[in-house]
Order: C-alpha cells, then structure tokens, then sequence
C-alpha cells in the first residue's frame, strides 16, 4: 500500500511504455496536451479493454445463460469466465460469491435492500464513517428510514483519519453492520479496516467495504480482509462503466432473499408462486453488462501483466512528489493528510472557489474534478464548500504535476 511516510524508492515502472497502452492520453485538450488527473472519477482504458468489448459486438454478440445456440454458448462462457477471473483476482473462495452488478452504488444498494429489509429491526444501528460517498451513507439511510434503525457514524481528524478510540466506543451491541469505504474518495485516505473490522467482529456485526477507490491501486483479498461484502466499480479500474462486483459470503448469499425481480433470477413462475435461483443468478435480475463483464476480465488481466510492486512504488512516488511540489505553492492546503494514502490530493487555494480553478485547469488541458464529490459530510466537516482534486494513476508522471502546479500558479494570478 503507498504511504506518505513510506521511504520512495526509485521505480523501475515504465510509465511511458504503459502510456501508449492507452489512446485516449494521447490527445489534445483546448489546444494543450492533455493531463488527465480525474482517475478517482473513471480511469482510462487501456486498448485491450477496448479491443474486449468490440470483440464481443462484432463476433459473438448474444445474451447470455438463454440460447442454446452457438453465439449464446459462446456469450455465456466468457461470462462466466469472468466470473471467476473477478474471484481469482481478489481471492474469492467461489465464483458463485461474485455477482456483477452495475457498479459500487448497485451493489450497497443490493445489500441495503436485501439484508436490510429483511433482517433490521428498530433500534438497530449500521455504524458509517465520517467520510463516506453518497452512495455508502443515503441507502442506508432509506433503509433506516423504513426499519426505524439508525446510523452511528465514525468520526475522523483533521488529518482525514478515522478516530479508532471512538470506533470502539460506536461499535457495540446494537450494531448489525459495518459499512465502512476502503479508501475515501475525497480524501484519499487508507483506512485502517482491519482494525475496525476486528471491533465488529467482537459484536457479531456484519461488514461491508466499499472499496470502489482502493481496486485501482492494491490488491484485494476478501479472505484476508474478513468481510462479509466487499463491492467495487469496474470502470475506476480500466474496464467500462455501468459494471461492478459485489463479493459476498456463500452462506450470506444462500439466506438473502432478492432484490430486484425478473428474468434470470427465477427458477420457476407462475401466477401463483415464483421461486428463486440459487445466487448469484438470483441476484442478477434482467440481462447484464455482458459486454462490461468482459471489459473487467481484459483490465484484471491488464493489472495482472504489470508488476504491482512496481505500479504501487511508482504510484507512492506520484503522491509523495505530487505533495511536495503543490505544498510549494503559497495559499494551497491539503485537505486530508492521512498516513495511509493512495495518490489522491484534494486541495484549496485560499480565497478562491475550486470551481474557478478548475474551469482554468480544464482551459490549459488538465482534467480534475471539483466540488464536494459526492462526499458532502466531509467538506462540512473541513468546513468548505468543495476541493480541488487531483486524482492519478499509475500512468500518470511527474512531468504532469510539475505541469498541474505550473497552471495552478497561473490561475492564481488570473484570479486573485
Ligand atoms: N465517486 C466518483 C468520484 O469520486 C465519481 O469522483
């Protein structure tokens, strides 16, 4: 995992060799060479993800587990490859645990109908992070809502690290779930989830990660993690939108009753009685994202070729340079400056509105994102109305901070 402290040593990643992996860097913006800086967003596809999804329209376009004729075999197999090529990746004991879904928000949305509806009970608590997107935070607040349970949040510093004394004192006997993001959004943070997770553990919770902004950057392992659900988005990491994951234990899946209903996820109808397949068919109501499903196999293999020690160094380098070199420009303030960090800098410049500054960005080719990105209680927390964001990825460089910081000076003068 990069970390702030972590000594950098010097990578042998060969940036500008996976560069040309990917067309869409290579291009002008607004008459500048393109820095694309909005990884946290949706990443860039590399050609092999892009080559994955025409393969599949232009020679074995059919929709899937219905034909029995050649193309649906053909459809259906490299779907279920998938499947399992998602479970190898993040050590899965089953493929059967894997069901795709539409992204992160499907999947906590999956588990806040499913488990929610079903098991809560007045008084019950989910215990929440202070930093959590929208998408962790308003399904469990519609649940609750309709339960009459309530959410217990974990506060952090003003570092943007969760308080563990006070997680331990949240999480407690009426907690029936823990759902917690792996890695903020807004911030960048790594949080400590094996120490929390253990404190929910001790009170027999469930727990669910939502770790949408860490599968671009480390290695997941369910098993080890010790989670009950783990859910992700395939297009923060090379594949398509529209498509996700969320893992669940077997015998959590085997008692959840669906969610959505329709074709696929039945094993028989009638006007009288419908009864259910077994998971994850069950929970995959409707034809999916076929085409998206193999777009994540072709980026899990995409990763698989790169050497991950290296990607993680490189990445670690980005953000310690990235700090440094921004940190040197007078006003501006890192806002999340946790140990444990991926190479995401959320910052302001003092006395101006981040979206000035990112409109100016955009005008000399840099793509950050601006605003409260979609995580409203932290920006209430630092006491703002929004961050500037620069958000890489392995295959951004050096040469593009020192480009993002040189525009920054430029837009403080034009503003200020
Ligand atoms: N959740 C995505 C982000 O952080 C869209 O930008």
């Amino acid at each position: 995992m990069n970390t702030l402290s972590k000594k950098v040593v010097a990578t042998t990643f060969d940036v500008s060799r996976v560069r040309q992996d990917f067309p869409a860097l290579d291009q002008d913006v607004n008459g500048y060479s393109l820095v694309y800086f909005d990884n946290g967003a949706t990443s860039q596809k590399p050609l092999s993800v892009i080559q994955a999804i025409s393969a599949f329209y232009t020679g074995y376009n059919a929709n899937i587990h219905r034909g029995v004729h050649h193309l649906s075999q053909l459809a259906t197999n490299a779907y279920e490859e998938a499947r399992q090529a998602v479970a190898d990746w993040i050590n899965a004991p089953k493929a059967t645990e894997v069901i795709f879904t539409s992204g992160t928000t499907a999947g906590i949305n999956l588990v806040a109908q499913s488990w929610g509806r079903h098991y809560l009970k007045p008084g019950d608590e989910i215990v929440l992070s202070a930093m959590e997107h929208h998408g962790n935070i308003v399904p469990w607040q519609m649940v609750c809502q309709e339960k009459g349970a309530k959410l217990r949040i974990i506060p952090m510093n003003d570092q943007g690290e969760l308080i563990l004394e006070e997680a331990e004192k949240i999480i407690g006997s009426r907690t029936r779930m823990l759902a917690l993001s792996h890695v903020s959004n807004a911030l960048g943070t790594i949080n400590p989830v094996a120490e929390i997770i253990a404190m929910a553990r001790k009170q027999g919770a469930l727990v669910l990660l939502d770790g949408a902004q860490a599968v671009p950057h480390f290695r997941i392992d369910v098993q080890q993690l010790d989670c009950d659900f783990y859910a992700f988005s395939a297009h923060k990491m090379l594949g398509s939108t529209g498509t996700g994951v969320l893992w669940a234990k077997e015998q959590l899946l085997n008692e959840l009753p669906p969610w959505q209903g329709g074709g696929d996820m039945i094993e028989s109808v009638s006007f009288e009685k419908t009864t259910y397949n077994v998971a994850p068919f069950r929970f995959e109501a409707g034809t999916p994202h076929i085409a998206g499903a193999l777009a994540l196999h072709a980026a899990i293999n995409y990763y698989r070729a790169l050497n991950q020690h290296e990607l993680e160094a490189h990445e670690a380098s980005l953000l310690q340079y990235a700090s440094q070199c921004l940190l040197s420009i007078p006003g501006l303030r890192i806002i999340g400056n946790a140990r444990h960090k991926v190479p995401v800098i959320s910052f302001v410049l003092e006395g101006l509105h981040p979206y000035d500054v990112g409109f100016i960005l955009d005008k000399y080719g840099i793509a950050v994102r601006t605003g409260h990105h979609c995580a409203q209680p932290v920006m209430d927390f630092f006491k703002i109305p929004g961050t500037i964001r620069a958000s890489l990825a392995f295959y951004n460089t050096t040469a593009e901070i020192e480009r993002l910081k040189e525009v920054l000076l430029i837009a403080k003068r034009m503003l200020s």
